[in-house]
């Protein structure tokens, strides 16, 4: 198969990135970052996480973000919702789609969010009905699909069946984690293999993290499959509160790099893109984790 022809970004910085900042950021700033990437022609940005602030303090003020933003129009803003609870705050809040997680890992599973993978998807179950009753879109993410910190390998058939119960219980899409960014690419492309025998591959987004800095190669390796959702993170902010040593995810600014070189179309503007990563870098003290903003930087 070859690659595609467009690719939507699914940016998962203020998310993803933020909820593993040891530092809180203001609720204002977040708002400036989703308006400023939304501006820069991401179609979907994760705005935030309604899950419990004992176990991620940095998403507390998610409410206050979700309803703070000047949504534009065509733009997706989705929130992670772990439970009842957190359905129920973030619809109070405005929320149009929401994302829940699960694990192909149980010891995962059990550190993330308390619970094992089959009771996850019971508690998502109802979840995912009460949104969809409401026309809210729900995402389905599957953490540790290419290894876990705590049992390391993970069979790519254990990640069939987590997405494949996600796909039947009303999730649009499946968003595949590689949590700690361990994969590489034929892997990558083995473990996409026996998912699409489940699940449809147009309904299959790659999230990987950049931890042994394979992210690219891996992205390339499952856009040969067909994948064409890829979730990235400005200036590569990112990890997992119950992942040690997992670093942030791919770049977004590295993701659209190559994918404007290989004329693959995803309406995002690098330039402002780039932007925006060295101003939220600022904010927290340090320089983009991303190759492409450093050299933009440097050729300035
Ligand atoms: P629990 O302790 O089993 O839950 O946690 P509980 O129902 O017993 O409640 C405990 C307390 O939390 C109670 O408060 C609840 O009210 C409160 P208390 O009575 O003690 O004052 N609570 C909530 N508060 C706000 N919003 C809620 C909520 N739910 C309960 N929604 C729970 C279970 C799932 C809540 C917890 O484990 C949790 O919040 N986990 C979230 C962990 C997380 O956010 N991890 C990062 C996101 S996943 C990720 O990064 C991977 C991904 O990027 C893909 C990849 O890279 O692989 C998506
Ligand atoms: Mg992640």
């Amino acid at each position: 198969m070859s690659l595609p022809d467009t690719v939507r970004i699914v940016e998962v910085g203020p998310r993803d990135g933020l909820q593993n900042e040891p530092q809180s950021i203001v609720a204002a700033v977040k708002i400036e970052l989703i308006e400023r990437l939304a501006a820069a022609g991401l179609p979907v940005v994760e705005a935030g996480a309604f899950v419990s602030p004992k176990w991620v303090p940095q998403m507390a003020a998610s409410a206050d973000v979700l309803q703070g933003i000047r949504r534009r129009a065509g733009v997706h803003y989705p929130v992670l919702v772990p439970n009842m609870k957190g359905l129920d705050a973030a619809l109070a809040a405005g929320a149009e789609e929401i994302a829940v997680f699960g694990a192909a890992s149980e010891s995962f599973s059990q550190r993330n969010i308390n619970c094992s993978i089959n009771e996850s998807l019971e508690r998502f179950r109802p979840v995912i009905e009460a949104a969809r009753e409401r026309d809210v879109r729900v995402r389905g993410y599957v953490s540790c699909v290419l290894g876990c910190p705590y049992e390391g390998e993970i069979a790519p058939e254990a990640v069939a069946t987590v997405a494949a119960e996600l796909q039947a219980m009303g999730c649009y899409e499946i968003s595949l984690g590689d949590t700690i960014g361990v994969g590489t690419p034929r892997k990558a492309q083995r473990m996409v293999e026996a998912v699409a025998e489940r699940v449809p591959i147009s309904r299959l987004a790659a999230h990987f993290h950049d931890t042994y800095g394979q992210a690219l190669a891996n992205l390339y390796a499952v856009m040969e499959l067909g994948i064409a959702t890829v979730d990235s993170s400005v200036a590569g902010l990112g990890g997992c509160p119950y992942a040690r040593g997992a670093s942030g995810n791919v770049a977004t600014e590295d993701v659209v790099y190559l994918l404007d070189g290989l004329g693959i179309t995803t309406g995002v503007d690098l330039e402002a893109l780039a932007a925006t990563g060295r101003w939220i870098s600022g904010k927290l003290g340090r320089q983009p984790a991303s190759r492409v903003a450093q050299a933009l930087a440097a050729r300035a």
